[in-house]
């Protein structure tokens, strides 16, 4: 099979090389990818975005399936225009993927449908929001409807917060992604993100996932993308699983069907676990990016087999196995991130680590400068898993493999998966 992977990041080094493993892989392109991903396939200099271009490369290649990494292009309806050419595609149609496009559409649906949330409400102009805020003794969370690459939110503790995030995001701070707000009840527990393979009213639970999104230890320093993630979720049993299937993803599953916006792809649902069970914080359309650099290494199924399954409409049918272990990932972002940071230091070591057993490095944000020496060239750069048979193990590898990186310019988090 001739397979394009659209994407550039950690999470899509993650997906070539789980995808690479698959006996039914013949070719795999990467758009636009990064040379660190052209050691799994042949790059194509296509943007993740440009979906007019991306159509006609999958066009002429004459390519079996898509595989759509990041959310834009997914909401942006790339899924969409494949079908209309008759390629199979990967990922959910733009319909579907309002669950993570639109946090007002995400929240409705669950209203609509009782699912377990927060108290909402959306505002486009500051007076009645804040009166909202106020209504919440400014114990709120402010986010930007759209999408703002995962910062677009804002946990207040009082109202001067709140106030203040209600008039930055109203005027613009985030672009369009901002013009409309959600105010949300601020709930409170740990958080469990949960993914689910979705075929229209079918879900297979796949993994669970603790991401960590604060820049520095012991959640200190602003939202990032994420600095480093564990799989399973210290949290996850069978009782929780069986909960977040039967209250959230399978509902959803059945819900956006019988609203005639069948979900296909990965569900990521991001939970928090309160005194009344889980409720939804939210939903994204795709692997989390790190999540993937801790799901798909512990997934001994074949990923293009189950994905060609789910677009092929057998899903019921796959076995999906996992691997007893459990993985850590150690995200290394560039001094500075996720404000502004420099590019182009040199990161030396990642030969040493290659072979290491159960360690894994991903690249997330690398460059070759012109001696062929790899560069930063990002805000997340690496993310180095380890596996091992518990939690502490699998971390202890991971931060083995941090150290052999000789990355001065670079920071990361020394906390990744040491407690619950
Ligand atoms: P999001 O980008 O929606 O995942 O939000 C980023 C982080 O903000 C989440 O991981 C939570 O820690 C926090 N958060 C978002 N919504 C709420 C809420 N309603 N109550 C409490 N914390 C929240
Ligand atoms: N790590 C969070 C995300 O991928 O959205």
């Amino acid at each position: 099979m001739k397979v394009l992977l659209v994407g550039s990041g950690g999470r899509e080094h993650a997906l070539a090389l789980a995808l690479s493993g698959s006996p039914l892989l013949q070719e795999l392109l990467i758009a636009p990818g990064s040379p660190a991903l052209g050691r799994l396939g042949r790059l194509v200099a296509v943007a993740a975005e440009d979906t007019d271009q991306l159509c006609a490369l999958a066009e002429k290649e004459q390519v079996d399936l898509v595989v759509i990494g990041p959310e834009l292009p997914l909401v942006n309806g790339l899924a969409d225009r494949l079908d209309s050419l008759g390629i199979a595609a990967f990922g959910p149609r733009a319909a579907a993927a309002r669950l993570e496009g639109s946090k007002e559409f995400a929240r409705d649906f669950c209203a609509r449908h009782a699912i377990p949330q927060p108290a909402f409400a959306a505002f486009d102009e500051p007076a009645a929001a804040i009166r909202f805020a106020h209504s919440l003794n400014g114990y709120c969370v402010v986010k930007a409807d759209g999408l703002a690459a995962g910062k677009g939110v804002v946990v207040c503790d009082d109202w001067a917060m709140a106030e203040q995030a209600i008039q930055s995001m109203l005027d613009g701070q985030f672009g369009a992604a901002s013009r409309r707000i959600l105010i949300e009840e601020r709930i409170s527990g740990p958080e469990i993100s949960a993914f689910a393979l979705l075929d229209g009213p079918e879900a297979v639970w796949m993994a669970s996932a603790r991401d960590h999104k604060r820049a520095f230890d012991n959640d200190q320093g602003p939202n990032t993308g994420g600095m480093g993630a564990v799989s399973p979720s210290p949290h996850e049993t069978e009782a929780l699983r069986g909960q977040i299937m039967d209250r959230i993803i399978q509902p959803v599953a059945r819900a956006m069907a019988e609203e005639g916006t069948p979900y296909t792809g990965i569900l990521y649902a991001g939970l928090m676990l309160t005194e009344d069970g889980p409720k939804v914080i939210e939903f994204n359309c795709r692997f989390g990016d790190p999540e993937a650099q801790v799901i798909l290494p512990r997934l001994k199924s074949d990923l293009l087999a189950a994905m060609l399954t789910q677009t092929e409409g057998g899903l019921s049918h796959f076995d999906m196995r996992w691997s007893p272990d459990h993985a850590v990932t150690v995200v290394l972002a560039s001094s500075g991130y996720p404000g502004s940071y420099q590019t182009g230091s040199q990161i030396k070591g990642l030969d040493a680590l290659e072979g290491q057993p159960d360690i894994l490095a991903y690249h997330a944000g690398t460059s070759l400068d012109e001696a062929g020496r790899v560069t930063a060239a990002g805000g997340r750069v690496l993310a180095i898993t380890g596996l091992g048979p518990d939690s502490q193990s699998a971390r202890a590898r991971a931060y083995q493999g941090v150290a052999m990186i000789d990355w001065p310019e670079g920071f990361c988090r020394r906390d990744i998966a040491a407690t619950r």
